[in-house]
Order: structure tokens, then C-alpha cells, then sequence
């Protein structure tokens, strides 16, 4: 919503703004934007790896999970009332191949976890990352063709992963490939498989970013990215681009659509919601975490800034967050 500076202010000392602020209660009734666990998805990384499910370096704080630890944080969640988690695989590096089919076998890590979790706590929803870096032998998202990133195939794999993934009972679908394409023929598949009503909440507006450096290693992708990913994802520069693939996404069928990185991309945010009336989601990425952790881990800043940076997406008109944050901010919630 744009908002407009109300045209009357009361000069002082008629108007005192101090009013409204002085006690806990005054400023609770006035408050804009409010953060609820409800706002919540937490991301978590799942592997099968023997002595894979330890705490990734760069991520302080943020443990791989084996299924039944997957099966654990859901639990959790449940309690802390996060309506979502969004799962990604840390794959075994035997299975990591150039034709990536492990992303589309239904026993692959992520869909024994969706299966396991939906099987132990249904309440929780189960969203899932669409994209083939981490079954990937050079790291990419996408199918490597000498040395290009290959479009119409990799679509086809992709739609393979979401049917996979819908299969084992996942509730929303996350492609984050920015693939051309991608949504339409996912969203054609899934209905004619009569996966009618599972949601897609698109990668929209992905940036090529360098704060994805910690996930890339938590998948164990980072070793292995031969080159960039700037022939599919944004410019870091380009609002208006970023703009017209929310348009194409939304177009071709994706139910909510996201922003990410997070808070280096506040206005793009704003103009998503206000553009568009949809609901709209900023992911805080693992180098936004890393930040944050790393400052407070050091006492450079307190743990207190991290829920101010989760009311800063809400009032930049985000319906929601994906944060590794999740858990810590709901039990602060929670008082
Ligand atoms: C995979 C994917 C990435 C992230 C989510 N899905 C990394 C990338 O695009 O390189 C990043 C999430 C994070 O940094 O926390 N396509």
C-alpha cells in the first residue's frame, strides 16, 4: 500500500508524538506492523550422509538434520506454531551426477523426509526447494551442455522433481531455479496428475547474489559451482526485471511469489506487494544469517536486532519470511 503522510500534524506543543510512546501499552495500541509466528517458514537442510549432520561452518547455530531430526524441528514447529518448513538435501556425493536424477527419485533425501514429517506432524506444512544444485555435479541449477546452462531440458527435470516432490506430499513447491518456463509447465503437470491444489510459491525475484556463499555450502555446492549464475538469476541492479518475472510467474500459475535475497532488497519487496496484490515472501538467505550471527556471536550487536529485521520485511508489505531464525524468534514470541 503506498502510504501518504497524513496532512495534519499538529504543531508542538499541540502535537506531542512522545504521547503515544510513553508506556508499553500506548505504543502496543498503536502499533503498525506486528510479527507473529504465523509469519514464519523455517528453512532446514536434511541429509543421509553418514556424519553429514553437523553444524555447517559459515552457519553458526544451524545443524544438517537427519530424517528424524527433520521429523523433530516439525515437531517443534507444530509447538511454536510456524505453519512451514522448507526442506533442502545435503546429497550424498556419490549420487551427485551431470543428468541430476537422483532430484526426481522418490527416495531421494528430501522426499523420505516430506513423507516422514507429513506421516508425523500433517499440521505442518512441508514446502520444498525445485532446483538442481545439490544433485548436481558442477553445482548449477540447471543442466550443463558444454559448458551452458540449458533451458527446455532443464524444465523437464524440474517437472519431474515437483511431480516427485507432490507425490511424497508436499503442500507448497519452491522452484528456485529461474529457469524461463519453469512455472507453466510445472503447473500443467500437476494438474494433469490431479495435484490440483498444491501450492507454488515461486523464486521470483532472485537476485545473483553473493549472499547464498553459506547454503552453497551447507548443500555442499560450493566446491563444486563451476562459474556463475548470472545467465539465470537477476541482476543485482534490475528492479524492473525483477518486476516482470514476478509478472511472468504469477501469469503461468505460482499461488505466492518471493523476493531474495532479503534485506538488501527491501524496495523490491514494496513494489511486489503494491504492484501486485499477491502474497509476497522475502527470504532472509544463509548470508544474511551468517551476518547477523557472526556480529552477535561476537557482542557487536544484540540478539534483539534479528526479530527488527523480520517487522522491516513485513512493513516493506512481506506476508512472510523464510528465516533460520524461525524457531528462535517464535520462542521469543512466545516470551
Ligand atoms: C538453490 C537455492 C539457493 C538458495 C535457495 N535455493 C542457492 C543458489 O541459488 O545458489 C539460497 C538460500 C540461502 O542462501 O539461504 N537454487
Amino acid at each position: 500500500m503506498s502510504r501518504t503522510v497524513p496532512p495534519i500534524v499538529a504543531a508542538y506543543p499541540s502535537g506531542r508524538p512522545r504521547r503515544l510512546r510513553r508506556t508499553p501499552g500506548l505504543r502496543a495500541l498503536v502499533a503498525e506492523t506486528v510479527l507473529t509466528p504465523a509469519d514464519l517458514i523455517w528453512p532446514i537442510f536434511v541429509t543421509d550422509v553418514p556424519g553429514a549432520d553437523v553444524e555447517v561452518a559459515s552457519m553458526p547455530g544451524v545443524r544438517r538434520l537427519t530424517v528424524e531430526g527433520a521429523v523433530r524441528a516439525a515437531e517443534r514447529a507444530a509447538e511454536l506454531a510456524i505453519p512451514a518448513l522448507c526442506l533442502f538435501p545435503f546429497t550424498d556425493p556419490a549420487r551427485r551426477t551431470e543428468a541430476c536424477a537422483e532430484a526426481w527419485d522418490p527416495e531421494n533425501i528430501t522426499n523420505r523426509a516430506i513423507r516422514a514429517i507429513k506421516a508425523a506432524v500433517p499440521e505442518v506444512m512441508v514446502m520444498t526447494d525445485i532446483a538442481l544444485d545439490p544433485y548436481n555435479i558442477n553445482g548449477h541449477d540447471g543442466l550443463v551442455r558444454d559448458g551452458v546452462i540449458v533451458n527446455d531440458e532443464t524444465v523437464e527435470a524440474l517437472v519431474r522433481m515437483a511431480l516427485a516432490q507432490a507425490d511424497a506430499g508436499a503442500d507448497i513447491l519452491g522452484p528456485s531455479d529461474m529457469m524461463d518456463g519453469r512455472i507453466g509447465a510445472m503447473r500443467a503437470a500437476l494438474e494433469a496428475a490431479g495435484h490440483k491444489e498444491v501450492a507454488i510459491l515461486s523464486y521470483a525475484a532472485k537476485f545473483a547474489s553473493g549472499f547464498y556463499g553459506p547454503f552453497r555450502d551447507a548443500v555442499g555446492a560450493s566446491g563444486r559451482l563451476v562459474g556463475d549464475k548470472k545467465t539465470y538469476q537477476i541482476d543485482p541492479g534490475n528492479a524492473e526485471e525483477a518486476l516482470r518475472a514476478v509478472a511472468r510467474d504469477l501469469a503461468e500459475g505460482a499461488d505466492m511469489v518471493m523476493v531474495k535475497p532479503g534485506m538488501p532488497y527491501l524496495d523490491i519487496c514494496r513494489q511486489v506487494k503494491d504492484g501486485f496484490r499477491v502474497p509476497v515472501f522475502a527470504y532472509q538467505v544463509s548470508g544474511e544469517y551468517a551476518m547477523l550471527e557472526g556480529a552477535i556471536r561476537n557482542g557487536w550487536l544484540d540478539r534483539k536486532v534479528v526479530a527488527e529485521t523480520l517487522v522491516g520485511f513485513k512493513r516493506a508489505g512481506c506476508d512472510g519470511v523464510l528465516t533460520y531464525y524461525a524457531p528462535e524468534v517464535a520462542e521469543a514470541l512466545r516470551g
